[in-house]
């Protein structure tokens, strides 16, 4: 019973630091980095209504049902399916569904290390002056040449994985947990002290109208795709992460209302992200809001670079970054690693071992992909936008699609009611009815709309 109730890794030790550690693994690269700008280059507001839309009523309910499924089986996800399913009495082949999750986490992790990596080395960079004074031919210069050098980017690459190592070797209570409950607290001031900043010296008027003012004419199907996809990645539902955090929950406490605080927490990150960077790109002349990925390695650095205090305050956002990305890719190391240590009986020291060397092989495939293998192609895409494109906008969605059928109709009504007992009953049938109607329906219809736009 004792480890049926905590399972063999162990358990949070309260509600709060699994609140902690979700919105730790939620908010990353995805809120600060991705979200401001695709919003930037779908046009703004009417990107962002869609994306809170697939929050709400396709990303909660999945995330929901991955919490359930991974608190029932107190496993990690490969294990935790293939009990749920043989407890079900259900064809076997759902339990696929935990390899799928955590082949596109470990895909994740593999370019997410990448450009983490480039988060730290720009703390030094904007840090220690280089850039001051910078106009965006400089900056812009300084991004290329990090890109173009291999060894630099794989030395951050290896730093990155090793802080990721050093906190799941410590287990859940005394690495994951102790990481999440110190590190949330730090990036939730850095952030609001940057709001403050930016309310003051940016431009912050321009900033809200440009995520806010809805102008739908801008919005084709493969942005509403693109704003699916973000919500999974965003959410960190779909690969296992969020499945392999719930096993750790306590037993009693509501899911329904404990994913609406994570999803309101990585929702606020992300507007308040986009707010803080849009205020700075639009106080500074010469700087667009749609300048795609190098964003924020290009223009926000012309901005630190040329205001008062700016090294300061770039070296602090530059902090900021990386420990959002660092708390999110523990996330995705985790889950493999709590399954090797149930299947193979291995030590987390190994374990972790094995898989940040898989990550860290795989990630070249993304370091080359900026220079010296920057015109191989797959399917059109370097090798980093194909496994981008490849894990947001096929395997999320496919993953989020089979996790909503699966609870939605196939896994025995008994673990549901046993898991869902805190969760209001209002709030237990809207949610039923998003997972086996709204969700399949939605996935379904933009994920074909979506491929069609892109490739036909
Ligand atoms: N949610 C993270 C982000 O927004 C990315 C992530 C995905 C982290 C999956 C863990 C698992 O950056």
């Amino acid at each position: 019973m004792a480890l049926q109730q905590k399972g063999m890794h162990g358990a949070w030790v309260s509600r709060w630091t699994f609140i902690m550690a979700a919105t730790g693994s939620a908010v990353g690269l995805g809120n600060i980095w991705k979200f401001p700008y695709i919003a930037g280059s779908n046009g703004g507001g009417a990107f962002v209504l869609v994306y809170l839309a697939c929050i709400l009523f396709i990303g909660v309910p999945v995330m929901m049902a991955e919490v359930m499924l991974g608190r029932h089986g107190r496993k990690s996800p490969i294990n935790a399916m293939r009990d749920i399913v043989s407890e079900s009495g259900v064809d076997r082949r759902w339990a696929h569904l935990g390899w799928l999750g955590v082949l596109a986490g470990i895909l994740i992790l593999s370019f997410y290390a990448v450009i983490a990596g480039w988060a730290l080395s720009y703390i030094i960079e904007i840090g220690s002056g280089q850039l001051r004074g910078a106009d965006g031919d400089t900056a812009a210069a300084a991004f290329t040449q990090l890109l173009n050098d291999p060894s630099r980017l794989i030395f951050w690459q290896t730093v990155f994985l090793t802080l990721c190592v050093a906190v799941v070797m410590g287990g859940v209570k005394k690495g994951l947990g102790v990481a999440v409950e110190t590190l949330m607290p730090i990036l939730f001031l850095i952030l609001l002290g940057l709001l403050v900043f930016s309310v003051f010296k940016g431009n912050f008027q321009a900033a809200a109208n440009f995520l806010f003012h809805f102008n739908l004419d801008q919005l084709t199907w493969r942005s509403v795709l693109e704003a699916m996809g973000h919500a999974f990645f965003t959410l960190s539902i779909g690969m296992g992460a969020i499945m392999a955090y719930g096993a750790y929950m306590p037993q009693k406490d509501s899911i329904g209302k404990t994913v609406l605080i994570v999803a309101f927490f990585d929702s606020a990150v992300a507007i308040i992200s986009g707010l803080v960077i849009f205020s700075i790109v639009f106080a500074t002349p010469g700087i667009e809001p749609s300048a795609g990925p190098g964003l924020m390695f290009i223009s926000l650095p012309v901005a630190f670079g040329n205001m008062p205090g700016g090294l300061l305050i770039g070296a602090i956002f530059f902090i900021l970054v990386s420990i959002a990305a660092w708390s999110s890719a523990i996330s995705l190391l985790e889950p493999c690693v709590a399954w090797l240590v149930e299947t193979k009986n291995m030590g987390r020291f190994q374990a972790n071992m094995i898989f940040a060397v898989i990550a860290w092989i795989l990630g070249l495939g993304t370091v080359f992909s900026f220079n010296i293998g920057s015109d191989y192609q797959l399917f059109g895409f370097t090798f980093f936008d194909f496994l981008d494109f490849l894990t947001a906008n096929i395997m999320l969605p496919i993953s989020g699609l089979l996790i909503a059928l699966f609870v939605g109709y196939v896994v025995d009504k008994k673990i549901i009611q046993s898991e869902m007992l805190g969760t209001d009953p209002k709030v237990q049938l809207l949610w039923r009815y998003a997972l086996r109607y709204l969700a399949p329906f939605a996935i379904g219809a933009v994920f074909i709309m979506g491929l069609y736009d892109k490739f036909l």
